[in-house]
């Protein structure tokens, strides 16, 4: 049972927006594009790591508050494969910062029942940070609580292809027959494997893409876009997605609306969402 004060206090704005909220019907999964993070420096006069730095902070706030209300999965888009084209200083930092977040977070994720799992293509990060995964994987790995997915040189068309290569290899070995494949076993041959889809994915700084973030999970994913620079997201902003999240019909290629936050089995099927 979720106490609304520990949640919120009492008069403030984070207690207004979430006494709007039906606790009742929240997203399952929410994925998150941090983005804006060198537009927050820049307007600032600061250097970019120092928006990287502030990003971090907003992590920290954003997957505390997540876990609060009772969202079951966050999942953040830390670094995909296209980052590497960022000069090699920035990759370095963004890789101390998210050693350095893992490594400070560790206690507070055990503490809070939350389970650390990064998905992406992790063999090829510096091996100090696959260390400091690995150590806070292992640590929190009887967690039962919120899961905090990190995706991490993350690529959403690289994670097809490989599939699709590792089912190509199978059956090319005789350990697959192409009548077995079907939506369920894509779903569960993905990195994101055993998790619930996003419900609803939140891109800050105003930027209206996808960026090769999910690309199979968002299929049926309510969208909220919001100018917000990631440093300056918070509790009340998830808030406010949430909201937005519980204000979207979601006909799942159906007619009927299904009010945001219940869940429609098996996929619920094709045509116009
Ligand atoms: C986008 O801002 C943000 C990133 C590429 C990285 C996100 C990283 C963090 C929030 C810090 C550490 C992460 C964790 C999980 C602890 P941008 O640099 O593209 O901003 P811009 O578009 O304004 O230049």
């Amino acid at each position: 049972m979720r106490h609304l004060d520990d949640i919120a206090a009492p008069g403030t704005i984070e207690r207004e927006l979430l006494n709007e909220l039906d606790l009742d019907h929240l997203p399952r999964h929410v994925a998150i594009i941090m983005d804006g993070n060198g537009r927050w420096a820049k307007a600032r006069n600061l250097p970019r790591v120092e928006g990287h730095r502030a990003g971090m902070r907003a992590v920290r706030t954003t997957v505390e508050a997540a876990a609060q209300v009772g969202i079951e999965v966050l999942t953040l888009y830390a670094f995909s494969t296209e980052n590497w084209k960022r000069p090699p200083a920035e990759v370095r930092t963004l890789m101390t910062l998210l050693k350095e977040y893992v490594r400070r977070e560790l206690d507070t994720f055990v503490r809070n029942n939350l389970r650390l799992r990064p998905i992406g293509r992790l063999e090829q990060l510096d091996r100090s940070v696959q260390k400091a995964l690995r150590e806070a994987v292992a640590a929190t790995a009887d967690c039962t609580g919120p899961i905090v997915q990190v995706a991490l040189n993350y690529s959403g068309r690289q994670e097809l292809t490989d599939l699709l290569k590792a089912a190509v290899e199978a059956a090319a070995a005789g350990q697959l027959d192409a009548g077995l494949i079907d939506e369920a076993w894509v779903d569960s041959h993905l990195l994101t494997r055993g998790l619930p889809e996003p419900d609803l994915m939140i891109r800050t700084s105003g930027e209206q893409r996808i960026s090769n973030f999910l690309l199979w999970q968002l299929a049926y994913a309510e969208i909220y876009f919001t100018p917000v620079q990631w440093p300056d997201f918070d509790k009340a902003e998830l808030l406010r997605s949430l909201l937005e999240f519980q204000r979207r019909e979601r006909r799942f290629g159906g007619l009927s609306p299904t009010p945001a936050g219940v869940r429609v089995p098996d996929g619920g099927g094709s045509g116009d969402a």
